[in-house]
């Protein structure tokens, strides 16, 4: 198969249309069969729910070619299962988990050609998405909605490539206690754009979240889960208002079945970041992005950036992505 002239080591993380994507549509209380189009453009009412109401929920992951010329996909039934999660947050119906990793199949295989190559360092991310689509005024969810996955080749979420971030303790909040911030909820996204347009201006790369209720403890970033090395331990966040992160959920298998490490998901202290060696954004697009500096208002606290901890962490979780290292059972799709 002739893979798409395109330079693939130049790729930054933005949106390139491929050829095919899946739509089904909701209506009269069922999904409908589903099928590939080469539409990317929607018509809805002006008063769609998503339009007025925000009610959309979304989800990232990537397929790779692996070094044997496979392409696979980490992980995706972890993805379906917390879609199905968002969905019911915000009141929207399941689509199925097991039509959603079929979906996600005939998607990335309808756009084989648009996966990078092994060793382009870029990979294919894929975005599933749910909207409710029929007008709705008053404050209530939809009655219709479409399912929807596209693809599109990525190259590194950070620009900069291997640039250690500087990242700011942030002053405005992304998640309340009892909100949404646990499920991939559009409107968390749509809150954090003024406040990551303000870090980009003042120079950091992203913001790190602190507890809004006491605002004493690590949360996240804007984007990605945060890891920390201590030692031979690794530590995150442990809460009931970040996303539950598959990367990080990963990382922690891997630092400890892989790597020997010890492992910690506990509430993090903002006043022991100082204490920590390495620290690292990590996500499906951030992959792990080493920090090298938060800013804690002027004080900034230093780490090692790309660290060896980092670097181990990073070497084997792409490597078994690559499959370039065994993987645990179940963690690999194979697509073709
Ligand atoms: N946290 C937020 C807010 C995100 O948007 C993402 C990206 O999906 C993550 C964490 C990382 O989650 P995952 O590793 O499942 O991609
Ligand atoms: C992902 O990592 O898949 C995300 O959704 C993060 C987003 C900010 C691009």
């Amino acid at each position: 198969m002739e893979k798409k002239n395109i330079d693939w080591g130049k790729l930054g993380f933005s949106y390139v249309r491929t050829d095919k994507r899946y739509v089904s549509l909701y209506r009269d209380g069922a999904w409908d069969e589903g099928r590939l189009t080469e539409d990317e453009n929607i018509t809805m009412n002006e008063c769609a729910c998503v339009l007025q109401y925000a009610q959309t929920c979304f989800e990232g992951m990537k397929a790779y070619t692996t070094e044997k010329g496979q392409i696979v996909c980490f992980r995706p039934d972890l993805n379906a299962a917390r879609m199905a999660s968002s969905c019911r947050r915000l009141r929207m119906p399941v689509f199925p988990e097991d039509r959603f990793l079929e979906a996600v199949v005939e998607t990335v295989r309808a756009n084989a050609q648009w996966v990078p190559p092994f060793g382009s360092g870029a990979s294919l991310y894929i975005r599933p998405f749910m909207f409710g689509s029929d007008a709705i005024i008053g404050v209530k969810p939809a009655t219709e909605y479409q399912f929807r996955v596209f693809a599109t080749p990525v190259g590194p979420y950070f620009m900069g490539g291997v640039k250690p971030l500087k990242v700011r303790i942030s002053d405005l909040d992304r998640a309340a206690p009892r909100g949404t911030g646990h499920v991939k909820a559009g409107l968390n996204y749509a809150m954090s754009l003024y406040n990551i347009m303000d870090a980009h201006d003042q120079g950091y790369d992203e913001n790190v979240y602190v507890d809004s209720a006491s605002r004493t403890y690590i949360e996240e970033t804007g984007g990605a889960n945060i890891v920390f090395i201590k030692g031979n331990t690794l530590v995150t966040p442990q809460s009931d208002t970040i996303l539950p992160s598959i990367t990080r959920r990963s990382l922690l298998y891997v630092a400890k079945e892989y790597l020997g490490m010890e492992v910690e998901e506990r509430p993090v202290a903002l006043s022991e970041i100082g204490g920590f060696t390495e620290c690292g954004l990590c996500g499906t697009a951030a992959v792990i992005s080493p920090v090298g500096i938060i800013d804690d208002h002027g004080k900034e606290i230093k780490y090692a950036g790309m660290g060896d901890k980092i670097q181990k962490l990073y070497d084997t979780l792409t490597g078994i992505q690559m499959g370039r290292l065994p993987a645990p059972e179940g963690w690999i799709t194979v697509i073709e």
